[in-house]
């Protein structure tokens, strides 16, 4: 029997959303696409405006699951996210956190760029960023930032982007 070589992490996290799947898989909208790896949402169980960020993350292809917390203080701690970064929900994906809003296509180039870094955040939440929709379409002029490993910040995107 032929011995397995290591697996790179992103392929595993593929193969165990497609085992979620399981013999349910329909073709709509929001089918998860199997080359994108799990997305784990921290919240607050009241937060709307989470709900509408993770809508958004399905509707990009992302298998997403969603936990419940009620101290969220720890887990950003955990992951990193520095002082005065923070916003109303943490996600982590293949190793990296994603704090607030941040846009689908900002973090399908951080797993495409890999960069040593933390994470992705976006501070607050700008009104027009994804999930802080408005209903008059104004976008709120913001930027993703990028969190290096000791913790520095610089501009990964701005949003929006003309
Ligand atoms: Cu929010
Ligand atoms: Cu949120």
């Amino acid at each position: 029997m032929p011995r397995l070589s290591v697996l790179p992490t992103l392929l595993c996290a593929a193969a165990l959303a497609a085992c979620g799947q399981s013999t349910t898989v329909v073709a709509t909208r929001t089918a998860t696409d199997a080359a994108l790896p799990l997305v784990l949402v921290h919240k607050s169980p009241t937060c709307g405006c989470c709900e509408a960020w993770i809508d958004h993350m399905k509707e990009a292809g992302f298998p997403v699951e969603v936990r419940d917390v009620d101290n969220l203080d720890a887990i950003k701690g955990r992951v990193g996210v520095p002082y005065a970064k923070g916003s109303c929900h943490t996600a982590e994906v293949a190793g990296y956190f994603v704090e607030g809003h941040v846009p689908a296509a900002d973090v399908k180039r951080l797993l495409a760029e890999r960069p040593a870094a933390k994470g992705l955040t976006v501070p607050g939440m700008p009104a027009g960023s994804p999930g802080m929709e408005v209903p008059d379409g104004t976008v709120q002029p913001y930027d993703v930032e990028l969190v290096a490993e000791d913790g520095t910040t610089s501009v990964f995107s701005r949003h929006p982007s003309t």
